[in-house]
């Protein structure tokens, strides 16, 4: 690959964002439309360094050096032009490779231009025509005003049906359209306009340009989705954008953290209020990849989702996958269930920059609150609560904070400290009993497991995901058997820890939840739709679960015994031998429960 074509370089120039890889280098704060620095190229003491995000190039008004992303990683790290552009293209995972088919070249230049010419049609239609006069009433209603709808390229869509797509016609094709997610086709073959009587929120990716649209309904009715989102196209994809990106990245240098939110109303009222690192999703549970987007390029996000039980329930899960790519978490709580826009119109904005400077939880009292607000009633909420936070702890806490919370913990169910913390250390005890039998399990040649197990136990994950008659019936006996650790193993504990969490057992809650690997397990286990699910079938598969892993247990006693001799510790042994008989009985019973219903069929 002695020359790189100029399509190539193309790609490389629109991969890499000269912020983005500027930044690495040399500390930029914003400066009006730009950005600057201490010039990396000549010594100085005031930033004479500027770059420009919007036409993509250098320049230093010290030493005369500029030019664009390659030329700065030439001169930068010394390289000529090849190696410089095989360097960007290596880090922004741009394929050098030619494509061996000429004609399966996609022009995504294309895409693009087809949005960019969407946004100034609905822009134009909002702010200068008549047909767009009750979408800017409602908007200005809203406190937005025509300085604030230009600086987010707002816009309107007609209701009239095929408006948009008569005025693309005069420069593009139908299937263009189409590609774009801006036309779709009726099932008598005929082309519509997806957006109608809509407001347009342009979305655009981090280097500014626009990808796709989500269109605001101005009606109440139940019955009309509240915002619809372009479709998934070659160039938009819902579970990858974080709104604003783009705006926000000079703040985010400058202030060293993202604020995570649910609304575009939310990012543009909170932007104007100061805070213009927002962000948010799109109607979507974050994603491993959003989370990934913002380590590029910061470790601290404050998670400042709507106030009320759904919002801070998906607040928790955010923060999950959010420490799942380290990155440091806090959490802003916005009080009386409001959303961030709804509590800058009803407090003030010095109100809502003092939330988002001043009053950040951090996570642990953000988490220690949602467990302990699950219930402290019963004994088995106790439990419960108790269990999640251990776990919590276990995986995030030092001991300091580990003791703080234990003995919060303690007070809050009126006991001492001291009977918490035994709990705890025979938790640990446990998980490190439990981490050495693994190890050892690892060192074993691999047991046969019963395909009878196997199978019961994906059946009955099936059962699981299938309602909640059945959930209640597995519930019953959960604690009389278990699943070999491994993929299976998370994904029953996962739809379980879903279930009592009150949240739908369904795939699309799993999808977040779950590992990627066991997702995959997951998928590749669902039965037939048409499967012929039964109670009685459930009963079996729950009776040999328990069966099997009795056995298991028998086993681990009688290793147990043996070990009580060969240390010398024969006064235990009555203890291992009844438990021992214990199971056995146990076991014996649940044979006779299945033959009697094997001779009774
Ligand atoms: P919310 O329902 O919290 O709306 O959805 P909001 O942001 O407060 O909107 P306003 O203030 O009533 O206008 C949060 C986000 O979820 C997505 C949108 O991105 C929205 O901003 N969403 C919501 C959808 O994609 N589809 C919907 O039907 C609703
Ligand atoms: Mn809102």
């Amino acid at each position: 690959m002695a020359n790189i074509s100029k399509d190539k370089i193309d790609q490389v120039n629109q991969a890499a964002d000269i912020v983005d890889v500027i930044s690495e280098y040399v500390s930029l704060q914003p400066s009006g439309k730009s950005m600057k620095g201490l010039c990396p190229f000549h010594s100085e003491k005031t930033p004479s360094f500027h770059v420009s995000k919007e036409k993509q190039i250098f320049n230093c008004f010290g030493c005369h050096k500029g030019g664009n992303a390659i030329t700065f990683i030439q001169e930068y790290k010394h390289l000529d032009f090849v190696e410089a552009v095989r360097f960007l293209a290596d880090k922004y995972n741009v394929d050098l490779e030619e494509d061996q088919n000429e004609v399966q070249k996609y022009n995504y230049n294309k895409l693009y231009e087809v949005n960019k010419l969407a946004k100034n049609f609905f822009n134009l239609h909002l702010l200068n025509l008549d047909s767009g006069k009750q979408a800017l009433d409602y908007l200005e209603d809203r406190h937005l005003t025509k300085h604030v709808l230009n600086e987010y390229n707002i816009g309107y869509a007609p209701a009239r049906n095929n408006l948009l797509m008569k005025n693309l016609l005069e420069n593009f094709q139908e299937f263009e359209l189409v590609e774009a997610g801006l036309v779709n086709r009726n099932d008598s073959g005929n082309y519509y306009d997806v957006f109608r009587d809509r407001v347009m929120f342009p979305i655009h990716n981090e280097q500014g340009k626009v990808i796709g649209f989500s269109g605001r309904t101005l009606t109440n009715d139940k019955n009309t989705p509240k915002y619809v989102n372009t479709q998934a196209t070659k160039i938009f994809n819902k579970g990858e954008v974080l709104y604003n990106l783009d705006k926000a990245l000079p703040f985010v240098n400058q202030k060293k953290r993202v604020v995570l939110m649910e609304g575009f109303f939310d990012v543009i009222q909170a932007s104007i209020a100061g805070i213009e690192e927002s962000v948010c999703t799109m109607g979507t549970e974050l994603t491993t990849e959003q989370a990934r987007k913002i380590k590029k390029y910061t470790d601290n996000v404050v998670i400042c989702y709507d106030g009320d039980d759904a919002g801070k329930q998906a607040t928790y899960r955010a923060l999950k996958i959010l420490e799942n790519a380290h990155l440091n978490v806090q959490i802003a709580l916005m009080p009386e269930g409001l959303d961030p826009d709804e509590y800058i119109k009803k407090y003030s904005q010095a109100k809502f920059r003092n939330q988002l400077n001043q009053q950040l939880i951090d996570k642990f009292d953000f988490v220690y609150e949602m467990i302990i607000n699950k219930g402290l009633k019963t004994s088995t909420e106790i439990e419960t609560a108790k269990n999640s936070l251990f776990k919590f702890l276990v995986q995030t806490a030092s001991k300091t904070i580990t003791m703080i919370y234990l003995q919060k913990f303690a007070e809050k169910i009126g006991l001492s400290t001291d009977v918490i913390q035994q709990d705890y250390q025979r938790y640990l005890l446990n998980q490190r009993k439990y981490q050495q039998i693994e190890q050892t399990k690892q060192k074993m040649p691999v047991p046969k497991t019963s395909k009878a197990r196997i199978t019961a136990e994906q059946k009955l994950i099936n059962y699981y995901l299938h309602s909640d008659e059945y959930r209640e019936i597995i519930e019953e006996d959960f604690n009389n058997f278990k699943f070999l650790k491994g993929f299976r193993f998370e994904i029953l504990i996962t739809m379980r820890e879903i279930f009592l969490s009150n949240r739908e057992v369904a795939l699309y809650n799993l999808k977040t939840d779950l590992s990627e690997e066991s997702f995959e397990t997951l998928t590749k286990l669902l039965l037939k739709e048409n499967y012929n699910y039964s109670e009685s079938e459930l009963k079996e598969l729950i009776d040999t679960l328990i069966y099997e892993s009795l056995l298991v247990e028998i086993n681990a006693i009688r290793d147990e015994i043996m070990k009580l001799g060969k240390f010398n510790q024969m006064d235990e042994f009555p203890k291992y031998k009844t438990l021992l008989d214990e199971k056995r009985k146990s076991c014996e019973i649940i044979r006779r429960r299945r033959n009697d219903k094997k001779t009774n069929i």
